[in-house]
């Protein structure tokens, strides 16, 4: 897949399905949230809708999916602003120092506290707080965070007074919240709270389409961050990436790009620089039976896709002799070395 060509296919995706994605400015840099798979697309609606309103969001995701993207999205395109973001991560921090965080204290609430400290709610104020890894709050605290979420209202760690805020919400997990409220781990009467408007962000072995996106997307970051000027991802990388299954998601993805646009630093990238667990991936089975989904299907791709799998079932079964491998396809020697050649493929160990 050669980077000029993939710009010209993602052209051509743009003119048929047109890709969606939003700028999202995080200190100086600008991020854009790619995806134009259905279930992204959905995502991208359900911002949309969401944004200028005040209601809590919950987005439950696994790891890497792009919750703290998309949280940061939903401020920069809310009325909210100009006012500031404030991400907590809740299970990063220990419990005696959270609510501390959170509220804030006053001077002499505990050993060392010789000054009082505004929480990230006060300094919020008037913005949005994004509460990540909400499911790893203690009880303690979840109470208090139900009656921000109630009235608007809470107590610095020491104090007396009550203090008015005004922030809107986004919370965050990669945990089953319902499964925790019944293991009796997260509180209901918050879960319920939290659970206005729900946004589930969808692992990327759901939505394979979006990886040739994204490898372009980081390739190209990557060689801007780098000074590096890889070309080309070829068909078969590409096609051994889609049939990973990415347990770290989209953050997987992005941090093997930029490893082997660093390392291979000109050129192409093909199925010899990917790592070992992605060079034993499975590869695509050929089907007769190809559903189509509601996204419909590109004819060409997939005709393409079907020869490319026929050839590398036919060239493994014969251990890469290639008189071999023709005569089970029924083709001559010179077709096949062409069609090896123009789908980059070769063997999985060379
Ligand atoms: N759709 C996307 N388009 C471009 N980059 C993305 C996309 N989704 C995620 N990323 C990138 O992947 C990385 C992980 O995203 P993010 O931190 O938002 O995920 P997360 O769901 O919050 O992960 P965790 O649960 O581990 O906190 C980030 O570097 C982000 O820039
Ligand atoms: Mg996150």
């Amino acid at each position: 897949m050669q980077n000029a060509a993939q710009h010209k296919t993602v052209s051509d995706a743009t003119d048929q399905c047109e890709i969606q994605s939003i700028q999202v400015k995080e200190d100086y840099n600008s991020h854009e949230i790619i995806g134009q798979s259905r279930k992204m697309r959905e995502v991208f609606e359900l911002v949309s809708k969401v944004s200028d309103c005040d209601s809590t969001i919950l987005l439950n995701g696994e790891t890497g999916t792009g919750k703290g993207m998309i949280a940061r999205a939903i401020h920069q395109k809310s009325k909210r602003r100009n006012k500031p973001f404030i991400s907590i991560n809740c299970g990063a921090i220990p419990e005696n120092l959270l609510e501390s965080e959170l509220f804030g204290h006053v001077r002499g609430a505990f050993t060392g506290a010789t000054c009082s400290k505004q929480g990230k709610f006060e300094l919020a104020d008037g913005g949005t707080v994004f509460l990540d890894e909400i499911g790893d709050m203690s009880s303690d605290l979840q109470v208090k965070v139900l009656k921000v979420l109630e009235e608007g209202e809470f107590e610095q760690v020491g104090g007396a007074k009550s203090i008015h805020v005004d922030v809107r919400i986004i919370a965050a997990t990669h945990r089953d919240l319902s499964e925790e409220v019944q293991k009796g781990n997260f509180r209901e009467d918050l879960y319920y709270r939290l659970y206005v408007i729900p946004l589930m962000l969808p692992s990327l072995r759901d939505r394979k389409s979006d990886i040739p996106y994204l490898v372009s997307h980081f390739m190209e970051l990557s060689n801007q961050k780098n000074g590096r000027n890889v070309q080309e991802v070829t068909e078969d990388a590409l096609q051994r990436m889609t049939n990973y299954s990415w347990p770290g998601n989209v953050r997987e993805l992005k941090n093997m790009v930029e490893r082997m646009v660093v390392l291979k630093g000109n050129g192409s990238i093909t199925a010899q620089d990917l790592p070992v667990e992605l060079k034993s991936s499975h590869r695509f089975e050929p089907s007769t039976t190809i559903e189509i989904s509601d996204e419909g299907i590109c004819l060409n791709s997939a005709v393409t896709e079907f020869e490319k799998a026929l050839i590398l079932q036919s060239l493994e079964k014969t251990k890469w002799v290639k008189n071999k491998a023709a005569k089970l396809l029924h083709l001559n020697r010179t077709t096949l070395v062409e069609k090896i050649k123009r789908h980059h493929l070769q063997p999985c160990n060379a």
